[in-house]
């Protein structure tokens, strides 16, 4: 059995958790292969609306086991936020949840880390989710950081205090007033003894060598789905540095982070949104400034599930869109959100970008200020709801025409198309 793929092609937030849980019956191991609490997959279903940020979205299906991977950075008290919040829902997520060994933990001191960079930064923030994430991911390819298999050994103590130390020198030479920052809420020392609680429970979960786990059971037929994190777009090395995130979010991301042979991966699944969305700082190239950009905002509840920000709106963005299906080797195209633009009577694709007397059809080194300019092909929208169609063939002419350029530009038929935030509200091209 090979390890399908399943993630982002834009800036994040594309919609990869409704999609997971809804392929997710044909899997018998989710797995999520990087970044952290950072994330925010969000899953709607019989009215009730949950939001993940480290479990993966396989945990709402009892027969699936679901694995976080070595790759990934694990905040026990966020953690354990969301499982206690799905076990008030009625559901036993410990059962299905196993934790890869060699994933690294974020200490509180990781999350303080991060805000006093950030505030370091001044104007050239990155828009971090203030989860930790850099800091943590600095310390793991630096190679200071702990794993989830020290907790259980005697020595762990002692490491977590020297970490701790040597952060908040860290803190203090950047001159960060610490006793002003909260966490969840909280004041330092309330949250590191929240913390520590949940990683005494942390102890009780199946803690286990994640790569043995997932090769043994592909070698005995079982079927993977690895779930991407944030987007390509944000990837550390093919995204708009600095402004990233710290892991390899691309299909190659999922051999380091769980441990897989590059000839094991499957079918990629890329999932877009009919337009763009970006939450953070950082070049956006299409980025809407005006109406337009407010009302897909609107209709699209564009307001971060991780942090509640406002995220920036723009038009779709083909070169982007076409380096990100080259990057992960895509080939089956998913896109979400198509109701967003239900109201839009113009409706504007990016098909290149003009670099002085250059045009560019991918997307290039440089990408932020006055260095690139979309170029714009306007299509007729199609001006109406999208709730009767229950089928490909029920959808309007011109979103047809909207999704066949898209298409032709990109190279890949898009196989599945989302009209809504419900598991039922997705139609598909054929049986995959
Ligand atoms: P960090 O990963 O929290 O350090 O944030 C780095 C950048 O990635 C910021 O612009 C964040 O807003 C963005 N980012 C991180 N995680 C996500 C995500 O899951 N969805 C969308 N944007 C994200």
């Amino acid at each position: 059995m090979k390890v399908d793929v399943i993630l982002g092609l834009q800036w994040g937030d594309e919609g990869k958790g409704k999609i997971v849980d809804v392929f997710t019956p044909r899997y018998n191991i989710i797995a999520r292969f990087q970044g952290g609490p950072n994330a925010g997959h969000t899953i709607e279903f019989q009215g009730k609306k949950f939001v993940l940020h480290t479990v993966p979205s396989g945990i709402f299906h009892p027969g699936t086991q679901n694995i976080i991977g070595n790759g990934v950075i694990i905040d026990p008290f966020i953690l354990f936020q969301e499982l206690d919040t799905l076990t008030r829902a009625g559901m036993s997520p410990e059962n299905n949840l196993l934790i890869s060994r060699r994933a690294h933990l974020i200490l509180p001191t990781h999350r303080l880390l991060d805000a006093a960079l950030e505030h370091r930064k001044g104007d050239a923030k990155i828009g971090s989710t203030l989860k930790g994430i850099g800091p943590a991911y600095t310390d793991k390819y630096g190679r200071n950081g702990i794993r989830i298999g020290n907790i259980l050994l005697p020595d762990f103590q002692q490491r977590y205090r020297q970490l701790k130390e040597d952060h908040l020198d860290m803190v203090k030479n950047l001159g960060f007033d610490m006793a002003a920052q909260r966490f969840d809420g909280m004041g330092f020392t309330s949250y590191e003894e929240q913390w520590f609680e949940a990683l005494g429970r942390m102890k009780t979960l199946q803690i286990t060598d994640g790569e043995w786990f997932i090769n043994k059971s592909m070698d005995a037929g079982k079927s993977v789905l690895a779930e991407g994190a944030q987007g390509t777009m944000l990837d550390i090395d093919f995204g708009a540095y600095p402004y990233v995130t710290s892991s390899n979010t691309i299909t190659a991301g999922v051999c380091s982070g769980l441990g897989i042979a590059p000839q094991r991966i499957g079918t990629v699944f890329g999932i877009f949104k009919a337009y763009c969305t970006r939450v953070g700082s950082g070049p956006f190239p299409t980025e809407l400034h005006d109406a337009d950009g407010d009302k897909m905002r609107k209709e699209g509840n564009e307001f971060g599930s991780t942090t509640g920000r406002p995220r920036r709106c723009g038009w779709i963005d083909m070169p982007a869109l076409r380096y990100a299906i080259m990057l992960n080797g895509v080939n089956r195209l998913i896109m979400m959100k198509s109701d967003v633009l239900n109201q839009f009577p113009v409706i504007k694709i990016c098909t290149s970008y003009q670099s002085g007397d250059a045009i560019l059809d991918g997307y290039p080194f440089e990408s932020g200020g006055d260095s690139i300019r979309p170029l714009y092909r306007e299509m007729q929208g199609w001006n109406r709801s999208l709730a009767h169609c229950r089928s490909m063939t029920d959808i309007p002419a011109e979103l047809k025409n909207y999704i066949q350029y898209i298409e032709k530009s990109a190279g890949l038929p898009v196989d599945i198309l989302s009209i809504g935030p419900d598991r039922l509200q997705t139609l598909q091209r054929e049986t995959l």
